[in-house]
């Protein structure tokens, strides 16, 4: 088929960059001309796994190219997705301008009838607004071409999102007409070999499906985070407790590892976009505001531990951080905890060595720019040299296993906070490191506070009256 992406961030590239690996002739648009120009150069401007490969293959083979002029793109597609971003807004709901501008935009260039796919996260009635703002573009033109509006929300996880949109769990799609429907089944055929996992329904229900996955997902991690709180407060071990539940298989073990909070471009925004819908149409949710602040209090556990620790005065400490990322293989920062944890350490005094497989270009020039208090550097060990602790904050697989022989002779204290609780305790133990994760309270009289007494001001009573407090 031929097919436009209008927008080429993170989901439309993914997804225009996929199609055209099913065979399908696909044109990706921007209005920004410098990522264009740098496309058509095979220059990728996001690191995904795998993404590279597949643009330089596809665009080889002349199946995908990239434009800024939407007329030259709808000349000869029939169906156009809409993959711009949908911010928050200040208010909390999603802001619509890119989308409905991209809307105009194809009313105003369209030239025979067109499916118009709605990709972006977009509250329900979305599509209405859509469809408004093409036929007003239409009714300037005084054209009677016709198109259908279609909902087809996008369930991509960075760091994998190219085999989840080669082989996805599932595809919704929200149609209101027979060959709407026949178009999109015809477009998604070929990603499975039956059609089981293709759900056709109304389009308010592809809409709200989208934010009802996120904020479940969002709301077992909270719940989880919630629950390594208490685990922390009663001496029980959050990471057993896990095992112990997720066996159980209604409940599963995906989604329920503790953290220092969830961050990325999806979970935060569209939870707070669904508690803002759910208020205009006149309900309360407390159950998903609750999500959220118990979120963004999470993303302070590490700092807590850390001052519980050194001090809540923490000039003159140097602290080694491992991961920037929000996940591991993207170089994604939005929403990142690293960016609250790192700025609440150095606003109390600390500086920071810094060190991500991926993010630091992007903590640089945006995330963390003007915080001259952070040092970046190029390896994991070079980090500890001299650090009074090492934060874990993303679990890389280069971090998973470690050379714990050298953390605990490169720190001038051997004490690491773990925000992912990646390692056995009692093997840290073994190397004499002091070791806090996250749902487990550190038992001041084990062995693994044995190699902590070298902390200035902090003798093992010192620290086992903080960490009782
Ligand atoms: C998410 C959804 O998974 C995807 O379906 C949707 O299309 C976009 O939003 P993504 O933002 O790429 O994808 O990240 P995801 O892998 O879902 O992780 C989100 C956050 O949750 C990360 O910060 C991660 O560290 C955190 N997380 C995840 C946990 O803290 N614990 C977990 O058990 C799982």
């Amino acid at each position: 088929m031929r097919v436009s992406v209008v927008g080429t961030g993170y989901v439309g590239l993914v997804t225009g960059t996929c199609f055209s690996e099913m065979g399908n002739t696909v044109w990706c648009v921007d209005v920004n001309e410098e990522k264009i120009n740098a496309l058509n150069k095979g220059i990728i401007p996001i690191y995904e796994p795998g993404l590279s490969e597949m643009v330089l293959r596809n665009r080889e083979s002349g199946r995908l190219n990239f434009t800024t002029d939407i007329a030259e793109a709808l000349e000869t597609s029939e169906i156009a997705f809409i993959a711009v971003g949908t911010p928050m807004g200040e208010d909390g709901s999603a802001d619509l301008q890119y989308v409905l501008s991209v809307a105009k935009s194809i009313g105003k260039h369209m030239k025979r009838h067109m499916y118009v796919v709605d990709k972006s996260t977009v509250p329900v009635g979305t599509s209405e607004k859509v469809r408004s703002a093409i036929q007003e573009e239409l009714d300037k033109r005084e054209s009677d071409l016709t198109f259908d509006v279609i909902s087809n929300p996008e369930f991509l996880k960075e760091g994998s999102a190219i085999a989840d949109c080669m082989k996805p769990d599932r595809v919704v799609i929200g149609v209101d007409s027979p060959c709407a429907e026949a178009a999109m089944r015809e477009l998604y055929k070929p990603y499975f070999m039956n059609n089981d996992k293709l759900f056709f329904m109304d389009i308010p229900s592809a809409e709200m499906t989208k934010y009802a996955a996120n904020s479940m997902l969002a709301t077992k991690i909270s719940f989880m985070n919630e629950i390594s709180n208490i685990c922390e407060r009663v001496g029980a071990d959050v990471n057993k407790v896990r095992l112990g539940i997720g066996s159980d298989k209604r409940i599963g073990f995906s989604f329920i590892y503790p953290g220092c909070g969830y961050g990325g471009s999806c979970f935060p925004k569209d939870v707070q976009a669904l508690i803002k819908t759910a208020e205009n149409f006149g309900y309360k949710s407390k159950l998903l505001q609750s999500v959220e602040d118990v979120n963004h209090a999470q993303k302070g556990v590490l700092v807590k531990k850390v001052k519980e620790r050194f001090g809540d005065d923490l000039s003159g400490r140097v602290f080694a951080t491992w991961g920037l990322a929000f996940k591991p293989d993207t170089d994604d920062m939005r929403e990142s905890p690293a960016i609250t944890i790192i700025n609440s350490l150095t606003d109390a005094g600390a500086k920071i060595k810094a060190y991500d497989p991926k993010a630091v270009n992007e903590a640089k020039e945006c995330y963390l720019k003007g915080n001259d208090q952070v040092d970046y550097v190029d390896s994991k060990y070079e980090a500890l040299k001299d650090a009074d602790a090492l934060i874990l904050i993303t679990e890389w697989k280069e971090f998973r296993s470690p050379d714990f022989y050298e953390i605990a002779r490169l720190l001038k204290n051997s004490v690491i906070f773990d925000g992912r609780n990646q390692y056995d305790a009692n093997r840290v133990a073994e190397y004499g490191i002091e070791y806090h994760q996250i749902g487990v309270r550190l038992d001041p009289l084990s062995d693994s506070f044995s190699g902590s007494d070298d902390v200035d001001g902090m003798d093992s009573k010192n620290i086992e009256a903080e960490v009782r407090r």
